[in-house]
C-alpha cells in the first residue's frame, strides 16, 4: 500500500530538510479555517509549492531558498485520513516545577530557508497569497544568523549537528513505516530569554550551564561538565547508541522591545528522541536534574509536525476524508484537477533511508 496515489515502483523524494545552515529564515505556523473548500484548497496547494519555490528561487538561484511543509495531527486527519504517520501525534506538553514546555495551536508548518531574506520573505507572501482565506496565522518568526552561528545567550549553536549519510539517517524515516518512508517529525518552540539574567551569570557558570566554551566553542571535559549541562541531557543514547536529530535554530528578536529568543526546530525520523531531550531538559534526568537554561529561557509555543515526502505532497488524491465520513459537506464541494507532475523543487532524497 502506498499513502496517497504514490506509484509504488519509485523511491519517495524528500522533502529538502538536510542542508547547510542559511543566513536567513522564516518559521510561519498557520491553523486551517474549517471548511471543505478551505481543506480543497490546501490539497491542492500543496502540489503547487515546489513551482512557487522554483518560481521565487530562480530569482537568484544562488541564494539556495527552500521551503519545508509540514502538517499537525489533527490537519492530517481532516486533510488526508488513513493512512497517517505511525507516530504523529499532538505536542505532548510538559510541567515540572515552574518549567513548561507549552503545546499551542499550529495545523501547519512553513520552514523557510534562503541566504537572503527577501528570498524568504517573497516566498511565505506567495504562499500566504495562495492559501488565502483557507488559513489563519498563528506565529510568524524571522530568524537571522547572529556573528558565527551564535544564538543571542552568545553561544555556537549547531555544532554537533551530523552531516552526510548520518544526517540523512537521522532526519528520514525509513523502513519503520514504509509508506512514509522520506518523511521526517519536527518539533518547534519559541524560546524567550531573559537577558538580563543571564548576563549576570559569570562567563564560567554560563559555560558549564551549556557545557561548551563560549568563545572557542569546544566541548568542555567530562571531569568539569555538569550532569545539568544542556548538551549532557541533550544527549540520548539508546542501547548504547546515540539518536541524533537535525537542529536548525534560528536568533530572533526586537531589541527596543527586549524581546530576545530562539527558535528551535528539530527534525528526526522519530519524534521520541526530540521528545526524550525534552523531558531531559524539563524534568530532568534524573529527575530534578534538569536543564539551567530554562531558568534563563522560557519555551511560548510548541508544536510537532509530520513532514511528508515530496513525492506524497505531488500525489494528493482528490477527496476530503472530512466530508466522506460525515457524508455532509459543509459547503458545496469543489473537484481539483487530479496532480502529476514531473521533477519536484523541494528536494531530493540522496541515499535509502530505509537502510
Ligand atoms: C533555549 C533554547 C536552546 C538553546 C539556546 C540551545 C543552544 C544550544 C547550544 C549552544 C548547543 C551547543 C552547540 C551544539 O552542539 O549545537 C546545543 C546543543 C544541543 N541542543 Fe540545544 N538549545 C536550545 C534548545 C534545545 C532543545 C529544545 C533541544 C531538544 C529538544 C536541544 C537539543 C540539542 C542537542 C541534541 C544538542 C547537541 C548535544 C551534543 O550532542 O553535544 N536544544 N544547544
Amino acid at each position: 500500500m502506498t499513502a496517497s496515489g504514490m506509484p509504488s515502483n519509485l523511491p519517495p523524494v524528500a522533502q529538502l530538510v538536510v542542508q547547510d545552515l542559511t543566513r536567513a529564515a522564516i518559521f510561519l505556523v498557520v491553523t486551517i479555517n474549517p471548511g471543505t473548500a478551505h481543506r480543497a484548497a490546501i490539497r491542492s496547494f500543496c502540489g503547487d509549492l515546489p513551482a512557487l519555490v522554483r518560481a521565487v528561487g530562480f530569482r537568484d538561484i544562488e541564494g539556495n531558498l527552500s521551503c519545508v511543509m509540514g502538517f499537525g495531527s489533527d490537519a492530517w486527519d481532516r486533510l488526508f485520513g488513513q493512512p497517517r504517520p505511525a507516530e504523529l501525534h499532538p505536542f505532548r506538553e510538559i510541567k515540572a516545577g515552574s518549567r513548561h514546555a507549552v503545546a499551542t495551536p499550529g495545523d501547519l508548518l512553513f520552514h523557510i530557508r534562503a541566504k537572503r531574506m527577501d528570498l524568504c520573505f517573497e516566498l511565505e507572501t506567495q504562499i500566504m497569497a495562495r492559501l488565502g482565506e483557507a488559513v489563519a496565522p498563528v506565529e510568524e518568526v524571522h530568524g537571522f544568523r547572529y556573528f558565527d552561528d551564535r544564538d543571542l545567550m552568545g553561544f555556537v549553536d549547531g555544532t554537533e549537528n551530523p552531516t552526510g549519510q548520518a544526517a540523512i539517517d537521522a532526519a528520514y524515516v525509513g523502513a519503520e513505516d514504509s509508506v512514509f518512508a522520506g518523511g521526517t517529525y519536527v518539533i518547534v518552540q519559541k524560546y524567550l530569554h531573559d537577558m538580563a539574567g543571564w548576563n549576570a551569570l559569570s562567563t564560567e557558570t554560563q559555560e558549564r550551564i551549556v557545557g561548551r566554551t563560549k568563545l572557542s566553542d569546544i566541548e568542555l571535559d567530562d571531569a568539569v561538565k555538569p550532569a545539568y549541562a544542556h548538551n549532557a541531557l541533550a544527549k540520548v543514547v539508546v542501547d548504547g547508541k546515540e539518536i541524533k536529530i537535525i537542529r536548525d535554530n534560528m536568533p530572533f528578536g526586537r531589541a527596543a522591545e527586549k524581546e530576545f529568543g530562539t527558535y528551535f526546530i528539530g527534525y528526526a525520523r522519530s519524534p521520541r528522541t526530540t521528545e526524550q531531550m525534552l523531558e531531559n531538559m524539563f524534568v530532568g534526568q534524573p529527575p530534578g536534574n534538569y536543564d539551567r537554561l530554562l531558568d534563563f529561557s522560557v519555551a511560548k509555543t510548541g508544536n510537532l509536525f509530520f513532514v511528508p515526502s515530496a513525492t506524497f505532497l505531488e500525489n494528493i488524491p482528490d477527496g476530503d476524508p472530512v466530508t466522506a465520513l460525515s457524508d455532509k459537506p459543509d459547503i458545496p464541494e469543489p473537484q481539483p484537477a487530479p496532480k502529476r507532475r514531473g521533477s519536484l523543487a523541494i528536494g531530493s532524497l540522496k541515499g535509502d533511508p530505509a537502510s
